[in-house]
């Protein structure tokens, strides 16, 4: 019974459906919460050229970003096997709240969730140049 976060998983299971991911039919989505309530979806958006894919985290960051919003609350990843973000997306998230919430929720599973902090993701990121 955790409302918020139902609606969060809701969200990021709806944006799995957008999913651009004809190369490696791996679609992924996102769902982020910030201070004020809103929620921010996200999905993979793959590219001929492989490398310029970016991860649904990583738009679901920046959605928010382009609406004013930095205060990070939550993160649901919604993948096939409950994926972890990789490590190009923790230190993205981290910029915002390097102790975010992380939900990992498996497709197939929605009712099964998986939980870390991004403070132990990601020990020792990167904090800018000295
Ligand atoms: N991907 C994400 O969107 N998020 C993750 O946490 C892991 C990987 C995407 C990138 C690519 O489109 C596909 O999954 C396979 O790597």
């Amino acid at each position: 019974m955790n409302q918020p976060r139902d609606e969060l998983i809701r969200a990021a299971l709806d944006a799995q459906q957008r999913a651009f991911c004809p190369y490696s039919n791996f679609p992924v989505g996102a769902a982020l919460r910030t201070a004020s309530g809103h929620i921010y979806q996200g999905v993979n958006v793959e590219n001929a050229s492989f490398g310029l894919t970016i991860c649904a985290e990583r738009v679901a960051a920046s959605a928010a970003v382009a609406a004013g919003e930095r205060d990070f609350v939550e993160i649901v990843v919604v993948s096939r096997g409950g994926v972890s973000p990789c490590g190009a997306c923790r230190q993205f998230l981290a910029e915002f709240n390097p102790s975010l919430p992380i939900v990992m929720i498996d497709a197939l599973m929605p009712g099964v969730v998986h939980e870390a902090s991004l403070a132990d993701l990601l020990p020792g990121r990167f904090e800018g140049p000295t």
